[in-house]
């Protein structure tokens, strides 16, 4: 095996995790689902799970990945060979083929809406009259799958280049960019007539619309906005120096996360109740929200086509990571067969994605369990696939790996305090696969 790459420097991976991180999770499908959940309780949650739980895991594929140095699936097999916990870095690399098949659509709305707002065609609309243009956009049965595709090649194109080359560079730029755009969104956001309403929403927790489903999702998204569950962390983590300090990466990392959530909850919601939009509108609730409050700003289209480039930034910085872990594990780090593999695996996963895509035009009908295939899709990675990956992370790194060794991979680059290390290990050790399976039998009705 090929020397291992390495990110070029300390804010090169920090940004790239983030990257991985901060994506669809939380400025796409949050406001959406925090929509459909009441609103506060829901954040309030998505916080306590974050924290608790999210954080303690991330640092944990951080350990996993930093101690070994290798892959997802060789990883596991260095730290515990002749075991079958390797099975965790394929699970991940499943978990992830089948999430960037659905996420690729939505990234293929982001390219669809971007070259309508540059091409005007969403200049001077009423707000009611964005809905439709979105649906009959995301409807074309031959449209939505081009731009899908669009959405791969380039996720793919930086994949094949590889990790300092690819993924740190733009990482570098789109992140801050991003964050910048969204503040100016929220500014205005919330200073619409009636934004009050939609403030109280998203930040005053009403637990009367709590049900076990909610929690299920809250736990699932906290999951899901860290990329954690699925070993993508233990593949970036596996290009650092000794020297990083990881408990204070992964602490940077899960409040970016949670500040981008609240920007994105501000920049929605107050313009939901301003215009007097559905905050359960579902999926679509971005595309119909955005552009009503961009056209209220001077400028505003021009505005709008910026921050979809920065959105679709940030959406393909969480792709890459996904095909990053599949590649890097069946090309080795050999060059020649990253390219190759690259392609191989991105094309398999637009192929897999198409029903997905279809789902909200001519499969639209076709449901199972009463979900489209795009929801059930959906369902099934994010409440699912991820809280079993990280219920295995859980009781993987403190039980299988040596408590004096991860706490060593942990000082190198930091002066963790023991405090810090026990409360750390004990929330991994117990607390999470004691929540986890709680939540999720909560959920199946055992009790
Ligand atoms: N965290 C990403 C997002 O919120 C999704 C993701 C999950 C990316 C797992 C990679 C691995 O959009």
């Amino acid at each position: 095996m090929k020397q291992q790459e390495q990110w070029t420097s300390k804010i090169g991976f920090i940004l790239a995790a983030a990257g991985s991180a901060i994506g669809l999770g939380a400025i796409w499908k949050f406001p959406y689902i925090a929509g459909q959940n009441g609103g506060g309780a829901f954040f309030l949650l998505f916080i306590i799970f974050t924290l608790f739980l999210g954080l303690p895991l991330l640092l944990a594929e951080f350990s996993i990945g930093r101690t070994a140095q290798k892959n997802a699936v060789e990883s596991y097999k260095t730290i515990s060979p002749g075991t079958k916990w390797h099975w965790i870095g394929i699970m991940g690399m499943i978990t992830s083929f089948l999430l960037l098949s659905f996420y690729s659509v939505i990234g293929g709305w982001i390219v669809a809406y971007l070259y309508k707002t540059l091409t005007g065609q969403l200049a001077s609309v009423d707000a009611s009259s964005y809905a439709e243009i979105f649906g009959s956009t995301i409807s074309h049965p031959f449209g939505s799958v081009l731009v899908q595709l669009i959405f791969m090649v380039m996720t793919i194109l930086v994949v094949s280049r590889g990790v300092q080359q690819g993924i740190e560079k733009a990482s570098k730029i789109m992140m801050p960019a991003l964050f910048v755009l969204f503040i100016l969104l929220v500014i205005r956001a919330v200073s619409l007539d009636g934004a009050m309403e939609g403030i109280t929403f998203l930040l005053m927790p009403d637990f009367t619309k709590v049900t076990s489903q909610t929690i299920l999702e809250a736990m699932g998204q906290s999951f899901f906005t860290l990329s954690v569950g699925v070993s993508v962390m233990v593949t970036y983590s596996s290009y650092l120096p000794k020297t990083e300090n990881l408990p204070r990466a992964a602490l940077s990392i899960g409040g970016m996360n949670i500040f981008i959530v609240l920007l994105a909850g501000l920049a929605i919601f107050p313009a939901v109740f301003a215009f007097d939009l559905q905050a359960d509108a579902g999926p679509v609730l971005l595309f119909q929200v955005l552009p009503t409050v961009f056209s209220q700003l001077p400028g505003g289209m021009i505005f709008f086509a910026g921050f979809l480039l920065l959105f679709l930034f940030a959406t393909l910085t969480s792709a890459f990571s996904m095909l990053e872990i599949i590649v890097s594990v069946l090309s080795k780090g050999d060059k020649a067969k990253r390219k190759k593999w690259a392609w191989i695996i991105g094309l398999a996963i637009f192929a897999v994605g198409i029903p997905s895509t279809l789902s909200y035009g001519v499969l639209a009908e076709a449901t199972l369990f009463g979900r489209t295939f795009f929801d059930n899709m959906d369902y099934v990675v994010s409440n699912i696939l991820f809280p079993i990956g990280s219920l295995l992370i859980a009781l993987y790194v403190p039980n299988k790996m040596k408590k004096s060794a991860l706490y060593e991979e942990l000082q190198s680059g930091s002066r963790m305090k023991k405090g810090l290390f026990q409360t750390w290990f004990i929330l991994l050790r117990y607390v999470a696969p004691l929540l986890i399976i709680i939540v999720m039998l909560d959920v199946l009705d055992v009790f």
